[in-house]
C-alpha cells in the first residue's frame, strides 16, 4: 500500500494538474487504442508521461526556456510519426477523442503555441520528416518540414556552390513553421522571402486527405505559403525554388557605439539602406556592451552586411553611397554563400558541418516583438531609442534593423499572405532575453516599453508585425469555443493586411470545424 501511495499518487496527480484529465471517463486511453489500432507498433512512436524519454523528447526542440518550465502545460502525448499514414491517423484520432492537436517541426516559435495550449492537446512532431533532395539541374529541392534550414543550406552547399535559398539566417529554424509565416533571411533584398520560392507542397487536412498543389487548388496552395502553421493542415514537405548565388560573397561588420556617432551613422543608414543595389543587404544590430574604450556600458549598433560579389567591387560601392559607414578592407571577409549564413549567425565559419547541429545555439528565455518602419525616423528617435538599452532588463536585449527595399519592393502585397512589402525602409525585430526565471518581468516590461517608444515611428494607421515572430500581446483567440472575425483581424489585420480575409474564407473552406488551431491562427468563418 505504501508503495502505491508514493509511486502512483504523485503520477495521477502529474496527470491531472497537467491536462484537468476526467479520470472517470477515459477519453486519453481511447486515443492511444485508436493509434495503436491504426498504427503498428504505434508506442515507438508515441511518448506519453509514463515514458523515461518524455522529458526529452518534449524538451529536444524547445527553443524558448519561458515555455519549459514545471508550470507549463504539457502535451498528454508526444507523437514522432514516421510515414504519411502515422500523420492521417494521429489527426483521425485526436479528433476523435477530444484532444487539440499541435503541429511542431523545429519548435522555434517564439510564443511556444507548437508545444503549449491552454487545452487537452497532443503534439505531432515531425522530427523524423527531414530530408532534403536536392536537384542542381532544375535548381529546386523537395524539403521535408521537420528539417532545419540548416540542413537545407548544407545540403545545397554539399551539391554546388552557386546556388542557395534565401531564408532566415537562424540554422537551427524549422523549414515547417519558417516557410509557413514568410521566412527573411540575408537573401531577403535579391530574391523575397522564402514563401515566394515554394512551388509545390505535400499536406494532409483535417479530414486525413493527401493533397498536393493541383489537388489542392490555387486558393489553399496561396495560403499555405505564408498564412500561418497549424492552420490549414500539416505540411509534409515543400518542393522549392533555389536561387543563383555567386561562388564567393563578401560579408563585413562594422560597430559604432554612442560615443562613435553610431544615432547620426543610424539616421543615414536608414535613408540609404532600402535604396542599395539589390546585391546588398545590410542589417544593424543594437545591444548593450561594455566598452573598455568609453570604459562604462554603452550601446553599440553593429552594421553588417553581405555582398553578392568582391571586396573589390564592394568598397567603391559603399564608400559612394554610404562614406559615413567608414567602411574599411578589414572590415570585410569573402567566402562562400553558405559560410556567410554561419557569419550572421555569428558562429565560426567552419566546419560548415556546424548547419547540422540541432543544439549549436544556447537556448534561453526570450520576448518578442516586430515591427515594419515606413517614414524615416528622426535622429533623435534614434537617440531615445538607443538609449533605452541602457536601462535595467538590456543585458541580453538585441534589435535587427533588416533593411528592405529590393526584390520585396517588386512583390505585390497579395502574391502571397506576407503582405509587408513595397515602401518599407526597414523591418525592426527587437528580441528581450533572460536566464533566471525571477528577471521575466523587468525584461518583457522593457519590450512593452520599448516598443511603446516605437509607436511614434511605425506604421500609424495599421501598425503592421511579422507573423513568424508570433507576439500574443496583440490578441489570441479564445482557447475554448468561437472566434470571431472581428476578435481576430485586430492581430490578424497586423499580421496579414487586407490578406486576412482571403485567409479566413481558406480556412472557412478547408477546416470549417477548426481542427487546426493555436492562439493565433486564422478561425473560420461560423456557417449559419
Ligand atoms: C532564434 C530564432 C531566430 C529566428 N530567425 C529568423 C530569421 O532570421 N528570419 C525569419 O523570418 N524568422 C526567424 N525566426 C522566426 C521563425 O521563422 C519562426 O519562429 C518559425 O515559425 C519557426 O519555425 P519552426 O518550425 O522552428 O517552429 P515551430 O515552433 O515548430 O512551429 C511554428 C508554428 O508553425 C506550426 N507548424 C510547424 N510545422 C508545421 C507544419 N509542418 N505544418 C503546419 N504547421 C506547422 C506550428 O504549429 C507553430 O504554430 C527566428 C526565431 C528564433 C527563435
Ligand atoms: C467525468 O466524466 C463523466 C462521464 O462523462 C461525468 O459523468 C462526470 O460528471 C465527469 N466528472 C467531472 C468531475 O467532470
Ligand atoms: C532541456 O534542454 C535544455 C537546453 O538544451 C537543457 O539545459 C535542459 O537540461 C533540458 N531539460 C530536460 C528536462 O531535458
Ligand atoms: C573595421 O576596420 C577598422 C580599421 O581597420 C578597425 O579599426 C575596426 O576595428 C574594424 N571594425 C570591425 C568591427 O572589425
Ligand atoms: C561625430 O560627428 C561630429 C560631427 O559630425 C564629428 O566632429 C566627430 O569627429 C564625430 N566623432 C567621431 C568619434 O567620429
Ligand atoms: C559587462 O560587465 C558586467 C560587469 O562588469 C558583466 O556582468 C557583463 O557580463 C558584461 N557584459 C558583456 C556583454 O560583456
Ligand atoms: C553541437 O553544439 C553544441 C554547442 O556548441 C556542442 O556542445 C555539441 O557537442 C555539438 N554537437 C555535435 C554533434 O557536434
Amino acid at each position: 500500500m505504501k508503495f502505491l501511495q508514493f509511486s502512483v499518487l504523485p503520477f495521477l496527480m502529474v496527470i491531472l494538474s497537467v491536462s484537468g484529465a476526467n479520470l472517470t471517463h477515459h477519453p486519453h486511453r481511447d486515443f492511444l487504442r485508436c493509434l495503436s489500432l491504426r498504427i503498428e507498433n504505434s508506442c515507438t512512436i508515441t511518448y506519453t508521461h509514463n515514458n523515461p524519454s518524455y522529458p526529452s523528447v518534449l524538451n529536444a526542440s524547445i527553443q524558448n526556456t519561458r515555455f519549459s518550465t514545471p508550470t507549463t502545460p504539457k502535451p498528454y502525448a508526444i507523437i514522432t510519426p514516421r510515414k504519411t499514414s502515422d500523420v492521417q491517423s494521429t489527426i483521425f484520432c485526436s479528433k476523435n477523442h477530444g484532444f487539440q492537436l499541435r503541429i511542431r517541426s523545429g519548435g522555434h516559435d517564439v510564443e511556444g503555441v507548437s508545444y503549449v495550449s491552454q487545452v487537452p492537446f497532443v503534439v505531432l512532431d515531425l522530427v523524423n520528416f527531414r530530408d532534403v533532395k536536392v536537384d542542381t539541374k532544375n535548381e529546386v529541392a523537395w524539403v521535408q518540414s521537420g528539417a532545419t534550414t540548416g540542413e537545407l543550406y548544407y545540403g545545397i552547399a554539399a551539391k554546388t556552390q552557386t546556388l542557395g535559398f534565401p531564408a532566415g539566417i537562424c540554422h537551427t529554424i524549422g523549414i515547417g513553421g519558417h516557410l509557413s509565416g514568410g521566412g527573411f533571411g540575408i537573401l531577403g533584398r535579391k530574391y523575397g522571402l522564402a514563401a515566394d520560392h515554394i512551388i509545390d507542397a505535400k499536406m494532409v487536412d483535417a479530414n486525413g486527405r493527401v493533397l498536393h498543389r493541383k489537388s489542392m487548388g490555387e486558393d489553399l496552395f496561396w495560403a499555405i505559403r505564408g498564412g500561418g502553421g497549424n492552420t490549414f493542415g500539416v505540411v509534409l514537405a515543400w518542393k522549392i525554388k533555389l536561387v543563383p548565388v555567386p561562388p564567393v560573397v563578401t560579408v563585413f561588420t562594422v560597430n559604432k557605439n554612442l560615443e562613435q556617432n553610431a544615432t547620426k551613422i543610424f539616421h543615414r543608414w536608414q535613408q540609404i539602406a532600402h535604396k542599395l543595389p539589390n546585391d546588398l543587404f545590410t542589417t544593424v544590430w543594437v545591444m548593450k556592451v561594455n566598452s573598455s574604450q568609453v570604459g562604462k556600458k554603452t550601446v553599440e549598433a553593429s552594421f553588417k552586411g553581405l555582398f553578392l560579389g568582391r571586396i573589390d567591387e564592394l568598397i567603391p560601392l559603399i564608400q559612394y553611397a554610404f562614406p559615413e559607414l567608414g567602411l574599411a578592407r578589414e572590415n570585410c571577409t569573402q567566402m562562400s554563400w553558405v559560410q556567410s549564413v554561419l557569419y550572421f549567425g555569428a558562429l565560426p565559419i567552419e566546419p560548415v558541418e556546424i548547419l547540422l547541429n540541432r543544439s549549436a545555439l544556447p537556448r534561453l528565455s526570450l520576448k518578442a516583438k516586430t515591427d515594419y518602419i515606413r517614414e524615416p525616423m528622426s535622429e533623435a528617435g534614434f537617440e531615445g531609442f538607443m538609449n533605452m538599452f541602457l536601462e535595467e532588463g538590456t543585458d541580453l536585449a538585441i534589435t535587427m534593423m533588416e533593411a528592405f527595399g529590393g526584390k520585396m519592393d517588386e512583390i505585390r502585397e497579395n502574391e502571397i499572405p506576407f503582405p509587408h512589402r513595397s515602401g518599407i525602409l526597414f523591418e525592426s525585430v527587437y528580441i528581450v532575453q533572460w536566464i533566471n526565471e525571477e528577471d521575466a518581468g523587468l525584461c518583457i516590461n522593457w519590450m512593452r516599453r520599448l516598443y511603446n517608444y516605437m509607436s511614434s515611428y511605425a506604421s500609424k494607421s495599421l501598425r503592421e508585425a511579422y507573423y513568424n515572430y508570433k507576439d500574443l500581446d496583440l490578441g489570441i483567440n479564445n482557447v475554448n469555443g468561437y472566434t470571431s472575425y472581428e476578435q481576430a483581424s485586430v492581430w490578424g489585420l497586423k499580421y496579414f493586411k487586407n490578406n486576412f480575409k482571403r485567409l479566413v474564407r481558406v480556412k472557412t473552406m478547408i477546416d470549417p470545424t477548426n481542427f487546426f488551431s493555436n492562439e493565433q491562427s486564422i478561425p473560420p468563418l461560423l456557417s449559419p
